[in-house]
Order: structure tokens, then sequence, then C-alpha cells
């Protein structure tokens, strides 16, 4: 795309335009459609589809994860009524188009890859009277969990490689959803901004690391992640205790994960997607790998129990020590959560360094219904 920019005129022009006005210190005219020097502003993600946008979509710079209460009168036909209208809202949004109502429609106008996907927790399907095919997660004994970050029963999680496209999108979603539900929680969460580095690099979490390099891909990723056109996602804000992880060394932080911290080679290797060696001892007689290392801990190879992560990282506040509140927005797809997800947190929340410097202090766990075609809404064979 940079390189048609480059190469057609108009484009070229816009850029021009852009660059004479920031020498001349004016604005643009903010009733013009907006110049824009890349892709970044007007990429499109397709709403429609069998399957929900936003899970093996390339993750997005920014994201809200929003969680919803429902009003105790939302029955089948009130949720119904909900999901055709936040379903036409989403599908104008992630185009570029102001959704009905738009107070603000100049804020539509740049998608930046917008995805809105919707997830339904145990309560929505109870709300409609129907069995659910997901349940809260049990207790793990590295749990604090707090109410404001837990549970829900209706799920959007927002993304966009724009900030501000995901606060208009969550504001025109949230008054939507009022009549039939409250806001129970907001989580926002960045990765590295688009642009900042190719696509193909793994990103690095608040911690310090390349965070993704094990992620299921291609065909492991469909095993993992698909059950038919549907999935599952849990969501898990974990806190990590950075001033007391600021005082390892480098080595004793690569030990903690297994991973370098420069390369994200593990430990009995050089580059980044080289295989662990699991069996490969030092020395002493101890292994490279070590057995409580978060890689060694959480490594599942039958893809079948895979999990797809797709984090974000977050950064609340610094209280007036200068403490940062700060960690993971973690979010993973799986077909089934029980089969999945929960082994892999069992075995972490037994034995895993990285358990010294990180608390899960949210917990909230959905089913992800299929896409819907054009002029469909996201839940149809459910609530119709
Ligand atoms: C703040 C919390 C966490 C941090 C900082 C963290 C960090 C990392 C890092 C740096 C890696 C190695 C690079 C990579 O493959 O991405 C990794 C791998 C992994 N993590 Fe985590 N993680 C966290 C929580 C979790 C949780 C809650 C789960 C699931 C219950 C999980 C599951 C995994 C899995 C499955 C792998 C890949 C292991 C492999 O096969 O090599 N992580 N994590």
């Amino acid at each position: 795309m940079r390189r048609r920019l480059l190469l057609s005129g108009g484009a070229g022009a816009a850029v021009g335009a852009v660059a004479a006005t920031v020498a001349s210190g004016r604005s643009p005219d903010p009733a013009a459609p907006p110049s824009t020097v890349d892709d970044t502003g007007t990429g499109v993600v397709p709403f429609h589809g069998p399957r929900q946008a936003g899970v093996s979509t390339e993750p997005q710079a920014h994201a809200a994860f929003v969680a919803f209460t429902l009003h105790s009168g939302t029955d089948r036909a009130a949720l119904g009524r909900m999901m055709r209208l936040l379903s036409d809202d989403a599908s104008r949004l992630t185009r570029g188009v102001a959704p009905l109502g738009d107070t603000e429609p100049e804020l539509a106008v740049l998608p930046a890859r917008l995805t809105v996907t919707f997830g339904f927790g145990p309560g929505l399907y109870a709300a409609a009277g129907l069995p659910s095919p997901v349940a809260e997660l049990p207790p793990f004994p590295i749990d604090r969990l707090e109410e404001a970050w837990s549970g829900g029963d209706l799920i959007l999680q927002i993304c966009a490689d724009d900030p501000l496209t995901v606060t208009h999108a969550q504001r025109m979603l949230v008054k939507d959803t009022r009549p039939f539900a409250a806001v129970r929680w907001v989580q926002r969460g960045f990765r590295r901004s688009r642009g900042a580095q190719a696509p193909t690099h793994t990103q690095r979490n608040v911690m310090g690391q390349l965070d993704g390099t094990a992620n299921p891909r291609d065909a492991a990723l469909e095993t993992a992640v698909w059950a038919g056109d549907a999935t599952t996602l849990v969501v898990r804000r974990i806190r990590a205790d950075l001033e007391r992880w600021d005082l390892l060394s480098a080595a004793d932080k690569e030990q903690a994960v297994g991973r370098r911290l420069g390369s994200g080679a593990p430990l009995t290797g050089t580059r980044e997607l080289d295989e662990p060696d699991f069996a490969a001892v030092n020395a002493a007689g101890l292994r490279v790998m070590p057995d409580f290392a978060h890689v060694t801990r959480a490594r599942v190879t039958d893809d079948r129990l895979r999990i797809l992560r797709r984090p974000y990282n977050y950064d609340h506040s610094v209280d007036a020590a200068g403490r940062p509140d700060t960690g993971l927005v973690f979010a993973s797809y799986q077909s089934d959560v029980e089969r999945q997800f929960v082994p892999i947190q069992r075995r972490l929340a037994e034995m895993d360094l990285l358990n010294e410097w990180v608390t899960p202090v949210g917990s909230a766990v959905f089913a992800v219904p299929p896409g819907c075609p054009e002029g469909g809404w996201i839940g149809s064979a459910l609530l119709s």
C-alpha cells in the first residue's frame, strides 16, 4: 500500500498536503475526508462471514474488553433485539460508516481494522433459557480475583489500530446496550503501534518478554481454536509486579520463562523459533530448560489441546510511590475451555516460576458464537 501511495499522484498529493499543513502549522479542513499517510486508518477487516473477526485476525494495536451484566428482564426475545442492534452497529463501524444515531459521525470514518467480537457468558444462556456451552473457571490457588474485573454475561472485544476508533466504537455500542444490560467492567489494552515494527515480529509485553512465539498457526490454529465456526474466550487480568521483577538479573528472568529476553530463543537454542529441547542438561547435570519455567509448564504438543493467546498489555495507573498497576489482559481462544485452557492453567497454578511476579486479579469465560452473513446478526441461531 505504501508503495502504491508513493506511486499514485492523488495519494502523493495527500501526503504532500499533510506535510505542507504541518510545515505551515495550519489544521487541515476538518470537514474534508481525512488524508492519511498510510493505510493504518483506512484498513477494513470484514465483519461478515461464517466466523467472527477478531480471533484469527492479526492482533490490532489497541483493545477494549467490555463486559456486561444483563438487566433482570432481558429474556431471549430482548437478547435477540439487542444482538440485532449491536450487530448492525458493528457492521457499520467496522466499515468506517457511522451507526444509526451516531452523534459524532466524524469519529467513525477511520475503522483502522476495527473488529467487534461478541462473546456470551453462562448468564446469557441462563437468561435465554438455554444450556450454556461454557462454565466459569474453577478456582486456582494463585487467584486473587477482584469483582471489578471478573465475570460477565456478555463481552465485546473491540480492537483497532487506533485508540480513538476503539473509544468511539465502545461508546456507540455501550449506548445501544443500555436498555438490556449494564457495563460490568472495561479493560483497555495495547500492543505495539501498527507500523512500529513488521507485523511478523512478536510483540513484547510489559515485562519485556517476546510474547506470542509459540502460538498455533495455520492448520494448528484451525484445530486448536475452532469448533465448526464457534470458539471460546477466556479473559484473565494478570497483574505484574514490575518493581520486584526489576530486581532480577536478566539471566534469572530468562530462567523464569525458559526463553532469552533479547531473541526470545529457548534457553537450548539461538533463534526465536527454535524448538526448546526439554531433555537437554548442562555440565552440572541440570536441565537447561528449568522444570518449573513458564514455557516448560505451559507446553502442549497436541494441537487439539493448544490455545491461541491474544493478550494485550495494560498500564492502568501509578500509585503515589511510583509503583505501576500494570500487566496483561490475557485473552485466549480455544475450542473447549475445560479441555484446553483449564489443564494449562492448572499446571501453571501448581508450579510456574513466573507466579512469583504475576497474579491473576480478574477472570471471565465466554462462548463465541459463529459470525453472520450480510444482513444477519450474531447469535441468531441461538436467540431467534
Ligand atoms: C502475566 C502473565 C503471563 C506472562 C507474562 C506470560 C508470558 C509468556 C512468555 C514470555 C512466553 C514465551 C513466548 C511465547 O511462546 O509466547 C509464554 C508462553 C506461553 N504461555 Fe504465557 N504468560 C502469562 C500467562 C499465561 C497464562 C495465564 C497461560 C495459560 C493458562 C499461558 C500460557 C502460555 C503457553 C501455552 C505458552 C506457550 C508454551 C510453549 O508451548 O512454548 N501464559 N508466556
